[in-house]
């Protein structure tokens, strides 16, 4: 199977099909995703919550997102890898962002970036697509704005709201984003604005008239409890199936029953 690239991303819009993206972090998770046929894969600074532990997403560093997109990438064969910019990679002007963007594709070979924000984040998006460097957009509610937001709310549920998130994908757009990450939106607000958009709209929580969908994956796995918003459908209860499996080699080597002769060298 051919690397999908994003000038396929962009002919799936045109011919109306579903673009399925989905999170990974590591080389087995990452294989496993890849084989299943994803699109694209995201490495998401959500790693600072799902696999780091933390309430936020705020203190991920670029190193650490360099460390698992390069796990991520030498497990991929087909997919489109983007790796997320996390926060305060791409706040403090121009060429830092470039130079930041610039070491996930030459050191960690993912095929473009994610950053959050819209106006505010144009000019850096066009920046980046000057240099080369592919760009995913995400708008709406956006994770690194946390403090202003007061939480992970629901954004655009106004007019007022709604017209500020179409002007944020009307914006990414024009400075050359490729895609873009609706997350938490109402469905309407979410149509609306992938009616009027050229480049794809990937929803996450965003209802189904996206061109796209993304997912957590740890979320999808029931791999991650401490926090569950609406959206996050879980396919699988991982948790409790290596949980399971853990306490069963513990009561088997305090039984006797493992290891056997069969796991033993004569
Ligand atoms: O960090 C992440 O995983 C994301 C997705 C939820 C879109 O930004």
């Amino acid at each position: 199977m051919a690397r999908i690239t994003i000038p396929d991303i962009l002919r799936k819009k045109e011919e109306g099909k579903k673009i399925i993206m989905l999170t990974a972090y590591d080389y087995p998770f990452a294989k496993i995703v890849d084989e299943a046929g994803m699109d694209i894969v995201l490495v998401g600074d959500s790693l600072g919550m799902v696999v780091q532990g933390r309430d936020t997403t705020l203190s991920v560093t670029m190193e650490e997102m360099l460390y698992h997109t390069r796990m991520v990438t030498s497990a991929v064969k087909n997919a489109l890898v983007i790796a997320d910019m996390p926060f305060l990679s791409n706040q403090m002007g121009v060429s830092e962002t470039i130079k930041n963007a610039g070491r996930f594709l030459k050191e960690a070979r993912a095929a473009g970036v994610k950053l959050e924000g819209g106006v505010m984040v144009a000019d850096q998006i066009r920046a980046l697509v000057r240099a080369e460097i592919p760009v995913m957009a995400h708008v709406g509610m956006t994770p690194q704005s946390i403090h202003r937001f007061g939480g992970y709310k629901v954004q655009g549920k106004e007019k007022r709201t709604a017209l500020k998130i179409l002007e944020d994908a009307t914006a990414v757009e024009e400075a050359g984003a490729f895609a873009v990450v609706l997350e938490a939106v109402p469905m309407a607000v979410a149509r609306s604005i992938t009616g009027r958009l050229k480049i794809p709209t990937i929803g996450i929580g965003a209802g189904a008239h996206c061109d796209g969908q993304v997912l957590v994956l740890y979320d999808l796995l029931g791999l991650f409890e401490k926090f569950m918003p609406k959206f996050a459908k879980q396919y699988a209860n991982l948790r409790t199936t290596a949980s399971q499996a853990i306490r069963r080699y513990k009561e088997e080597v305090e039984s006797g029953k493992f290891p056997t002769k069969d796991e033993s060298y004569p």
